[in-house]
């Protein structure tokens, strides 16, 4: 039998998955709060990709580094594993929030996603406008034709409480100011976040421990599509339309093979199967603990999920290093 045509054993995969996360995590963890980003970016790449060629999948990197002629390691179209498996698509970002890691704030990932070929939407190198929501709403109860202040008024109509109850997670970046004054406008709450919009979205999952009740904002259509991956596995809605500056980005587009380059995706069109995802603490933060190193040993938390099941796992890993 052919390695594509191998079924997606995704129950057997994902251990590996979790490893493969784990070990980049380790890797960048001397970089913490050195402020080198590049360094810290670098140690979880190969690190990253080392872990993946050991994995029995003909895999082919389809969210990466970047383009090949930008990045000489798990470049978009890379393939990797050794060959001898079932063919995946895998959505990757060794290091989500390199300056988050260099500074040693909070809530830097690894984070990797694995499904079965064409299952995940080949988003180029561009922005994304982003709205997300946990699960437990009825779909498509906030959408991003609505105005900021719509949305937060529609969240809580569904969760049957005030505006004020209401907490929404927005990048701090100049172009988000208007969005915040009329978020801010209703009487909800913003959490700021500086970087690391995967785990800002994976925070309305967990609303209860998170605070964190809605996302919305523009930031890298990569990072979009590893949060729909996650929100698969965890429940929630997000939804995501492409953003061009120029023609580059739009030719970017145009080679990723997307046509309609103002339509709207849902969680289940960024990504059309079932998928699985790992996620390791690199600094922690409200949704998995930071790496803990001791002369001698280092200890890891990573979140593994399976959309399939909705299966969550928080595995701790100790090893000595
Ligand atoms: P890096 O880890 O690659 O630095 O990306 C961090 C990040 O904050 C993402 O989470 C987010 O999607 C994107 O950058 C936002 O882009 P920008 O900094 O250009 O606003």
């Amino acid at each position: 039998m052919s390695a594509a045509n191998t079924d997606f054993n995704d129950r057997m995969l994902s251990l590996g998955l979790a490893r493969v996360a784990e070990q980049a995590a380790i890797a960048s963890a001397s970089l913490i709060g050195r402020g080198d980003e590049k360094a810290a970016d670098q140690a979880a790449v190969n690190a990253m990709r080392e872990q993946l060629n050991l994995l029995d999948i003909a895999g082919v990197v389809v969210i990466g580094e970047g383009e090949r002629d930008e990045a000489p390691m798990l470049y978009i179209g890379e393939e990797v594993g050794t060959g001898n498996g079932p063919g995946v698509d895998i959505a990757l970002d060794p290091l989500e929030g390199t300056t988050l890691t260099a500074k040693d704030m909070p809530n830097a990932l690894t984070v990797i996603a694995m499904g079965p070929r064409g299952s995940m939407l080949h988003a180029p190198d561009v922005y994304m406008d982003k709205l997300a929501i946990g699960p437990g709403f009825p779909e498509g109860v906030i959408s991003l034709d609505m105005s900021p202040a719509q949305r937060v008024e529609a969240l809580a109509d569904a969760k049957g409480c005030k505006t004020t109850d209401i907490t929404v997670c927005i990048l701090e970046r100049p172009r988000h100011q208007e969005m915040i004054d009329a978020v801010r406008g209703t009487g909800a709450s913003i959490r700021l976040i500086t970087d690391g919009d995967v785990a800002g979205v994976m925070h309305c999952a967990e609303a209860e421990t998170t605070g964190i009740d809605m996302y919305m904002g523009q930031g890298g259509a990569p990072e979009g599509v590893l949060a729909a991956a996650a929100l698969k596995c965890m429940g929630g809605q997000i939804f995501g339309r492409l953003l061009f500056r120029n023609d580059d980005e739009r030719g970017r587009a145009e080679k990723a093979g997307i046509t309609d380059l103002d339509r709207v995706y849902t969680r289940d069109e960024m990504v059309t199967a079932d998928v699985i995802f790992a996620a390791t603490g690199v600094t922690g933060g409200s949704l998995l603990p930071r790496i803990k190193r001791v002369p001698g040993w280092v200890e890891t938390t990573t979140l593994l999920m399976r959309s399939k099941t909705g299966s969550v796992r928080r595995m701790s890993y100790r090893t000595p290093v």
